[in-house]
């Protein structure tokens, strides 16, 4: 028999030396670690790189990327040296502050190098995930205008320039034939190791990550410089980051998690990051996890359930004695999972809650606490939570309903750009409460227990898809006459996206179709968006007023047969 709760473990010395469990928790306790708490100016790459630097910590390692061929290793000096190259080719071609630079890298140091260069120089960076196809790429920029694009030769094919008209400039790092495309490596070469810091405000935008909602297609989120603060800060609590850490999220910056906890609070606390380039497979994974000597590893639940399923004997090949702290994000961790990493790691997982919007962590299992399998966690301290009923008032305990975080804590997003009805959508009972749009209960202790989306959203491997977006894409196809798109339970990635469809006169339905529509969305937006299923109906289920697609008929639907079929 499995204990239903599992101990802390004998780390996280800061959160043990710094905070006693129910105290409240003022978040200016930590401006004082940042230079601007006395200099007054503020800027994020400075706090990640030019401070450690400055105390002497230069020759600690930054980055350390493995990869195709050799590891790649940037000090802090170096990396400090390097990313002000860049910020001065960045510079030299107008590139200021509150401007936007979209970057389209693989897993690589360059990609963390360009990030912080834009924000260096005052830009708003907004990270494009890897995967990412031509139109993805093309709905994103134009929608809030982007100039600028740091991105690789091997991935122009996926940039229409003729359909992005508001960009001026794109660097590469690679030099192409294209004379058009400036060689962001190779100008950098020749600037100097350099760079003046361009001041900002707290409140100056920092990042944009665009994200899915139910409707419409997404929402462009923008967060300040003042993240640092809870950033930090988490990074320090949860991931439990000490100076000689070696630490991997495995997560591409395209996904904030990527650049909230790949570079920022990983960079703001000083440690090691490892970079590691390539698809998912279970051997190379434990291959990075031995090879770089990983102590903290923040994954997702897809990925260990991806690694579990490779069975034991692999995972006895490597030597994993390095890791002393896991943790997960994204989507809902399964107790066997947990189980898993206990029994053959020795260690827990951690699970942790936050979206895009609120910039950084806000419920997670501390080490410090007991971990409940089943359970996110709590609110980390400084924040509190509730579960509103649809009028907006609490629940008692063990009652689902809206997940509620008390405004304000010092990551919440910035704005929804240009769409401030967007961004008032997640304040329906007034300011006070944020809602996150997920459906859960809190046990006795406080515990949050995840139980769903209110809305569509599909959640599939931790990417969160918006079924309009897909829907959307699906109806371009000639053969496509409708399409209604939601997440269908799965064991391995949490959800897949499933369309039901209607079909054109003069089309035949089979594998060869399936074929063609799947690789049609797939080269269109990007592979996780395209549905792993698609059923053919007679009609789709629609409201009788307004004809508006019922996907929760087809959520029952799937349901129903899954039920019989059990
Ligand atoms: O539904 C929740 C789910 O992911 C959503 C946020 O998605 P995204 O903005 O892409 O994530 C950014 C960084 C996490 C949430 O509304 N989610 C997130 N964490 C968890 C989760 N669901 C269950 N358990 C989690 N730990």
């Amino acid at each position: 028999m499995r204990d239903s709760v599992l101990p802390p473990h004998s780390g996280g010395s800061h959160i043990q030396k710094e905070y006693k469990e129910g105290e409240p928790f003022d978040w200016r306790n930590v401006h004082d670690v940042f230079t601007w708490s006395k200099s007054g100016q503020v800027n994020m790459a400075y706090e990640c790189i030019d401070r450690h630097v400055n105390a002497g910590k230069g020759a600690h390692r930054a980055l350390y990327y493995i990869g195709k061929g050799k590891a790649i290793t940037y000090t802090y000096h170096e990396l400090q040296s390097e990313v002000s190259r860049w910020a001065n080719v960045l510079r030299r071609y107008g590139v200021g502050k509150g401007d936007y630079v979209f970057v389209f890298l693989p897993k690589h140091p360059y990609g963390y190098i360009a990030m912080l260069a834009a924000i260096r120089i005052g830009a708003v960076v907004g990270p494009l995930f890897e995967a990412f196809m031509e139109e993805a790429v093309k709905d994103r920029i134009n929608d809030c205008e982007g100039k600028y694009l740091i991105t690789d030769q091997s991935f122009m094919d996926r940039v229409n320039k003729e359909e992005i008209p508001s960009l001026r400039h794109i660097f590469t790092t690679d030099s192409g034939n294209d004379t058009t495309e400036i060689s962001i490596v190779e100008e950098a070469r020749v600037e100097s190791s350099f760079s003046e810091v361009e001041w900002v405000d707290l409140e100056d935008g920092l990042n944009i990550h665009y994200t899915s909602g139910s409707t419409g297609k997404p929402k462009g989120i923008i967060h300040a410089h003042r993240n640092m603060i809870q950033q930090y800060q988490t990074g320090r609590w949860v991931l439990d980051l000490h100076e000689n850490d070696v630490y991997w999220c495995t997560a591409h910056p395209g996904w904030v998690t990527g650049t909230v906890y790949g570079v920022f609070a990983p960079l703001l606390n000083g440690v090691t990051v490892v970079i590691h380039g390539g698809r998912f497979s279970a051997e190379a994974w434990y291959q990075v996890l031995e090879e770089a000597g990983v102590t903290v590893w923040y994954s997702a639940p897809t990925a260990f359930r991806m690694l579990q399923a490779e069975g034991e004997d692999l995972q006895k090949k490597f030597d994993l004695s390095s890791l002393r702290h896991i943790l997960s994000v994204g989507e809902p961790l399964n107790p066997e999972v947990i189980y898993w990493a206990y029994e053959t790691l020795g260690l827990r997982i951690h699970d942790t809650w936050w979206m895009t919007e609120t910039g950084a962590q806000l419920i997670a299992n501390v080490p410090t606490r007991t971990i409940k399998p089943g359970s996110m966690g709590r609110p980390i301290p400084g924040i509190e939570v509730s579960i509103l009923d649809e009028e907006g008032s609490p629940l008692p305990a063990f009652e689902t309903g809206h997940l509620a975080i008390r405004t304000s804590w010092p990551s919440i997003m910035k704005e929804v750009w240009k769409n401030k009805q967007k961004f008032n959508s997640y304040f329906p009972y007034g300011e006070d409460w944020y809602i996150a749009g997920d459906l859960a209960y809190l046990d006795e202790d406080g515990y949050v227990f995840f139980q769903g989306r209110s809305d569509d959203m599909i959640n599939s491997s931790g990417e969160r898809i918006g079924p309009f977006e897909v829907e959307s894409k699906l109806i371009e196809h000639p053969a496509i006459k409708e399409a209604g798109v939601i997440g269908k339970p799965d064991d391995v990635r949490g959800e897949i996206v499933k369309a039901f469809v209607t079909i054109n006169h003069g089309y035949d339905w089979g594998e060869e179709l399936f074929k063609e529509v799947r690789l049609f969305v797939k080269d269109k937006l990007a592979a996780h968006a395209a549905p792993r299923e698609i059923e053919v109906l007679e009609e789709l289920p629609k409201t009788q007023i307004s004809g508006k697609l019922l996907r929760r008929e087809l959520k029952k639907r799937e349901q129903e047969r899954a039920t019989f079929s059990s």
